[in-house]
């Protein structure tokens, strides 16, 4: 394996963007190719980037100067990227979600641990020190047994109109909270119970706020608290709890105000600190760190700190919230 690993991005949107100028960016790879099914996108990322711009999949693909690849494709796109990069011997760092449904997880997991390839999903927030942290707190005993979980991830319309049509809220925003709560409480969820509001969204047929209870194995409960329609007034466009009460302990993380205001004379922002900013010419954050973190696997062969198991039972408490919101019952796992 060279020096450096060469990588490859599919999707170019608002993520693949970022993953390409992140693998140009670090010192252990560099961007080899970049693919979007809209060519004008692959044209301006590649030039942006200074890479190939591969006019197919396979041609981003087909390169043995490419040791892996991200995939950063709509939430119900995942399948076709990954089978493909897999069977052509890549390392795959896949955004969340890992996929829209359990037959496509289980296609993506079949067909990457046939190739022997790693897997990972960008569960990004794992990378966040704040939930780390907390998380670590936890495994070392600070809540004793866990009695209650409660994940909230809330963000701006724009975001929903961006989006919806697309994806839901649960496999958009909810997924993520959903793994920091498997992680937090150590334990697999039982019983799913889910309600909806759409009131704006109700247009594109889609959910404007999901609340879900959940029951785990151990005995936990849980709430989960997801939106996409916040009006964009709010000086911070993420609204992201999460708190865990235990026995002898509780543990909170608090997202939304890291502590540098923008004020304008009308407004007022709290720009990103901790996921993707962009400083002296170079990304930084949590994203960063988990390219990071994903390139020294492949690198030193090492497992992911994400299991394609933990990305995949992620993804079925949100087919069960679904599945929950559809027939107005509980779902039992
Ligand atoms: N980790 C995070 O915090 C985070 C944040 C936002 C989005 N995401 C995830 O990243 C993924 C992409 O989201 P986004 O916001 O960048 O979306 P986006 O709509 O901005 O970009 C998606 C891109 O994929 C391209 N595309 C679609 N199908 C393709 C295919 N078969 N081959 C090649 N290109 C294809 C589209 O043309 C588009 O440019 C989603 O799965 C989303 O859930 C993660």
């Amino acid at each position: 394996m060279a020096e450096q690993l060469g990588a490859a991005v599919i999707g170019l949107g608002m993520m693949g963007e970022r993953h390409a100028a992140i693998w140009r960016e670090l010192p252990t790879t560099r961007l080899v190719s970049v693919y979007d099914i809209v060519p004008e996108r692959t044209q301006a990322v590649a030039e942006a980037c200074g890479c190939e711009a591969a006019g197919s999949l396979e041609a981003a693909l087909d390169r043995p100067d490419v040791d892996l690849v991200s995939v950063c494709t709509d939430d119900g796109r995942h399948v076709e990227p990954c089978l493909a990069a897999a069977a052509a011997g890549k390392h795959i760092l896949l955004e969340k979600p890992l996929a829209t449904s359990l037959q496509d997880c289980d296609a993506i997991i079949a067909a990457c641990a046939s190739a022997g390839v790693k897997l990972m999903v960008g569960h990004v927030v794992r990378f966040d020190p704040r939930y780390a942290v907390a998380q670590q707190a936890i495994a070392e005993g600070a809540v004793g047994e866990v009695i209650q979980v409660y994940g909230r991830r809330n963000n701006i319309l724009d975001s929903g109109r961006r989006i919806a049509p697309r994806t839901s809220v649960a496999f958009f925003l909810g997924v993520h909270d959903l793994d920091l709560m498997r992680w937090f409480v150590g334990a697999e969820a039982v019983k799913v119970h889910a309600e909806a509001a759409s009131k704006v969204l109700v247009d594109v047929a889609a959910e404007d706020s999901i609340m879900a209870l959940l029951k785990y194995e151990n005995g936990a409960v849980g709430c989960l608290e997801t939106c996409w329609a916040m009006p964009k007034g709010i000086p911070c466009t993420l609204d992201a709890r999460l708190e865990v009460i235990g026995s002898e302990g509780m543990v909170r993380v608090t997202v939304g105000d890291e502590g540098c205001t923008v004020i304008s004379p009308d407004r007022a922002s709290r720009p990103d600190i901790l996921y993707g900013p962009h400083l002296r010419g170079e990304q930084h954050g949590a994203l960063r760190a988990q390219l990071e973190h994903f390139a020294d696997c492949v690198r030193l062969d090492r497992e992911p700190l994400i299991s394609p198991r933990d990305a995949r039972a992620a993804v079925e408490l949100a087919v069960a919230i679904h599945e929950s919101l559809r027939t107005g019952a509980p779902v039992y796992l």
